[in-house]
């Protein structure tokens, strides 16, 4: 594994205002996003270099004295972390859309700012939840293990047989940005209906696919495919548990590219090895990275990426440079693009 190091650049020298504009950031991040903080006279930037996630040692201390802080969504930014800081920390920019790992309570007491990466990673997530659910649907890895193996014998007519969307009905848990992308891209694959449930319903965003709101315990007793894109809260929190499972046809197929901890994954286990539901697809498990020995791994019926959802070169590259723009506006006081309003 790649050890980290906490590496510095810039003078110092440079002001905002009065404040050297110091920040911390936890990763090694794409290098476009790097420059954009690089590239300002006086902003000085200390690194945690490394693939690997930070210490929390080496955070508390990175972290401390800086005016911003450039987090991913590994990093638990909570009261011990803003206590290390100090009162010098202004800015908090997160390389990712989600924000369940930033305690926003303790954050908006001290009166921090905190940027988000939405809307620059939605085409490149819902095109992996439709990936992970045609990955699952149609069996792509068992089939692909079958031919490395010498399971491919000769054509069967019964053999790795799966679901198909055509005249299907996908019930959609979230239908914000990403759930409307997904939707978008499902339905020229033949989907009858959609639905979907949330917080309320919304005619706006439902519209496009003549989506109907309805209560989660009817979307999962109606859907042929359920995909969770919300977003984790105390709400949504282990929402898909037995008794969502229990409801669900034995024939439809479940994907969540939200956050691992929406699913029970006891439950879900349950599910798919007592033939409950037919398959699942997870890009995102709890914890993550999920133990190599882990019960769901020896499942044929799941599919499981590791949080992949983002993962294209340009869209890591966007936002990474929209995480540094958003730390670098709200440090100058500036409107940021994308500020999470708290
Ligand atoms: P949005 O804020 O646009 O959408 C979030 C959705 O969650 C909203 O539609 C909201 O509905 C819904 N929601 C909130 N509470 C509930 C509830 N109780 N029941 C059902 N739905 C609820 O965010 P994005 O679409 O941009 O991102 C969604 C999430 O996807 C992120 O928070 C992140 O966790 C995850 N993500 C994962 C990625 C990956 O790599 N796998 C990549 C990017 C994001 P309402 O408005 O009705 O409250
Ligand atoms: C996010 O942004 O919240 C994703 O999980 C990773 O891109």
């Amino acid at each position: 594994a790649a050890r980290g190091r906490c590496g510095g650049s810039g003078d110092g020298a440079g002001r905002f205002g009065d404040a050297v504009m110091a920040v911390f950031v936890t990763r090694r991040i794409p290098v476009e996003g790097l420059r954009v903080l690089s590239q300002v006279g006086g902003c000085r930037v200390q690194q945690w270099d490394s693939e690997e996630p930070v210490p929390r040692a080496e955070l508390l201390a990175g972290v401390a004295g800086k005016r911003g802080l450039l987090c991913l969504l590994s990093d638990h930014i909570d009261r011990e972390v803003l206590e290390a800081a100090g009162p010098n920390l202004k800015v908090i920019s997160t390389m990712s859309v989600g924000f369940d790992h930033l305690a926003l309570e303790e954050i908006k007491k001290r009166g921090i700012r905190v940027g988000y990466t939405p809307d620059v990673l939605t085409d490149a997530t819902a095109e992996l939840s439709v990936a992970l659910l045609l990955s699952a649907c149609r069996r792509l890895p068992e089939a692909v293990e079958q031919v490395k193996n010498g399971g491919w014998t000769t054509w069967k007519p019964l053999w790795m047989c799966g679901y198909g969307l055509s005249d299907s009905t996908v019930g959609i848990i979230g239908l914000g940005r990403i759930g409307q992308a997904v939707a978008r891209r499902l339905k020229p694959f033949g989907v009858k209906k959609f639905l979907y449930t949330g917080s309320g319903p919304k005619p706006e965003s439902g519209a496009e696919f003549e989506a109907e709101f309805v209560p989660l315990t009817r979307l999962a007793e109606e859907s042929d495919f359920v995909v969770v894109t919300c977003a984790l809260t105390p709400a949504t929190q282990g929402m898909c548990n037995k008794d969502f499972f229990t409801r669900m046809k034995k024939t439809s197929v479940f994907v969540n590219t939200s956050r691992g901890s929406v699913v029970n994954q006891e439950d879900l286990y349950n599910a798919l090895a007592h033939g409950q539901i037919a398959a699942a697809g997870l890009d995102v498990t709890t914890p993550e990275p999920l133990p190599t020995d882990h019960p769901l791994l020896s499942l044929k019926n799941c599919v499981i990426l590791p949080h992949i959802g983002s993962a294209t070169y340009a869209t890591r590259s966007t936002m990474a440079v929209l995480a540094a723009n958003n730390l670098l506006a709200g440090l100058r006081g500036e409107a940021m693009s994308h500020e999470l309003l708290l």
